[in-house]
């Protein structure tokens, strides 16, 4: 009996079946078998054959990926093999974009020429103004995010040839140039400010910083530490392989409409408060419990089912998310400088009782990602609506690396599920007037 196989008697019929188990990098982390195998068990000869029916997804694999591995029992993530918390202390953003887009570190001369092109295409059509004018003072700039971004799609009619590697490319600098400049903008409208130009002199972050603050000085002078904060924070938000958004990304593209139309799918599915628009509801709860001796009645009325603990709990991390880590430590050296943060003493409360409450304890309850992140957005004078935003921004490269890899993937096509029928069965149509 060959030993990479599974053997399922189907007991309705006594007949055995033999699966073939396929393999990952890691045998015991991501075995799993052809699911479209299952078809040929049959429990008579009109069968249909058996479908698996995993809803959310949470036990399937959608696709095979060499872009980021995440171990939710030990708290790994890697992107491409590199440690985020090496990307994060050594790497920027532009850097590990390429290295998510090209499965490789760059060279000197290829990061200079990456950069010298995200750089080129910061700047948007001046019709997107009018877009963005159209837009009411107080629309949430997730909302405008979405739409701008698939408005691109009408200024580049070329993107929707993605069977061609140079149109590809092109669309990929301007996605990852413009997000930060449609964000910024978005963010001007949305407080009654000027639109401020890109800087071409200035990094990534800086850039974004400079677009979303600088006022009448002539040059916008960076904080060092903020603008690292920044880096660091898109670097750990560029892609965390097959989360809500990002498989939004591959399912929108497996039609094969243009990125732009496909990042703004994916932009719209990010924007629910129980994928990336969380930290914008992490800081309402911080802010709602108002100190820290309210916190074990807060968390009573978590345990109670009442709502959810914000920025807690994940699909794959069952122990500490290590972006979450990162976040704490750079909190603490970012409100030395921006000052002492009432929310911060709060979350750390709240996570130290958490750690400790069996209820927690039991569902595997730790932060993840977007539990310091808010309190970081505000300390560098964010509000609360551009968080989601702050995260489509980076994980843009992780999506386009996700969805470049799906179009190179021969196994994959268009996606398009089953489903087990729960219906009525067929009837016939009956006059209104003999309706009850
Ligand atoms: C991101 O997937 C990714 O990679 C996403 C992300 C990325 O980088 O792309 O990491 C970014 O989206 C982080 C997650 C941000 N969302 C939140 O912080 C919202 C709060 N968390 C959850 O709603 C929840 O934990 C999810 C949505 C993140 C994960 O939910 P699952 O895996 O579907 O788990 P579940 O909803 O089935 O819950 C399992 C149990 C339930 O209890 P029972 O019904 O079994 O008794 O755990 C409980 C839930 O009630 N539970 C929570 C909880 N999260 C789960 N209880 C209280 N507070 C929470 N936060």
């Amino acid at each position: 009996m060959p030993e990479d196989t599974l053997t399922i008697i189907d007991n309705r019929t006594g007949k055995q079946y033999q699966l073939p188990i396929m393999y990952g990098t890691y045998p015991n982390y991501g075995s799993a078998i052809h699911t479209i195998d299952l078809r040929q068990i049959k429990a008579s000869d009109g069968d249909f054959g058996l479908l698996s029916y995993d809803p959310g997804l949470s036990n399937t694999a959608s696709c095979k990926s060499a872009i980021t591995f995440v171990d939710g029992e030990r708290g790994i993530l890697r992107y491409r093999g590199y440690l985020i918390q090496e990307l994060a202390t050594k790497s920027n953003f532009l850097e590990v974009s390429y290295l998510l887009l090209h499965g490789r570190l760059p060279t000197q001369t290829e990061l200079d020429e990456w950069i010298w092109h995200i750089t080129h295409h910061t700047i948007v059509h001046e019709n997107i103004k009018k877009f963005m004018e159209g837009f009411r003072y107080d629309a949430h700039p997730m909302g405008i995010l979405v739409s701008t971004v698939a408005a691109l799609s009408t200024f580049y009619p070329e993107a929707r040839n993605i069977t061609d590697p140079e149109v590809r490319k092109r669309q990929i600098y301007r996605l990852i140039a413009k997000m930060p400049t449609l964000a910024a903008f978005a963010y001007r409208h949305s407080v009654g400010l000027p639109y401020t130009y890109p800087d071409n002199d200035l990094s990534y972050a800086g850039n974004f910083l400079n677009m979303m603050f600088k006022t009448v000085e002539s040059k916008y002078i960076l904080h060092p530490l903020l603008e690292r904060t920044l880096e660091v924070l898109f670097i750990l938000h560029a892609d965390h392989e097959q989360n809500c958004s990002t498989t939004t990304m591959r399912n929108a593209g497996s039609s094969h409409p243009d990125p732009y139309v496909s990042v703004a799918a994916a932009a719209a599915s990010l924007f629910g408060p129980l994928h990336g628009g969380a930290n914008e509801q992490v800081l309402r709860m911080l802010s709602e419990i108002k100190s820290k001796d309210r916190v074990p009645e807060y968390l009573k009325r978590v345990k109670a089912g009442e709502f959810r603990l914000m920025g807690f709990g994940h699909r794959i991390y069952k122990n500490y998310d290590p972006r979450a880590n990162i976040l704490k430590d750079m909190t603490a050296q970012v409100l030395e400088v921006t000052g002492k943060n009432v929310l911060f003493d709060i979350a750390l409360e709240l996570e130290r009782i958490a750690l400790e409450d069996e209820y927690f304890i039991k569902h595997k309850l730790y932060p993840n990602v977007d539990f310091y992140s808010g309190i970081l957005y505000k300390a560098m004078g964010f509000p609360v609506e551009m968080f989601p935003v702050l995260f489509a921004i980076p994980r843009t490269a992780g999506w386009l690396a996700q969805w470049l890899e799906m179009l190179g993937d021969t196994e994959q096509k268009i996606i398009r599920p089953r489903q087990v029928y729960v219906g009525a069965d067929t009837r016939n149509y009956i006059e209104i007037k003999n309706r009850k």
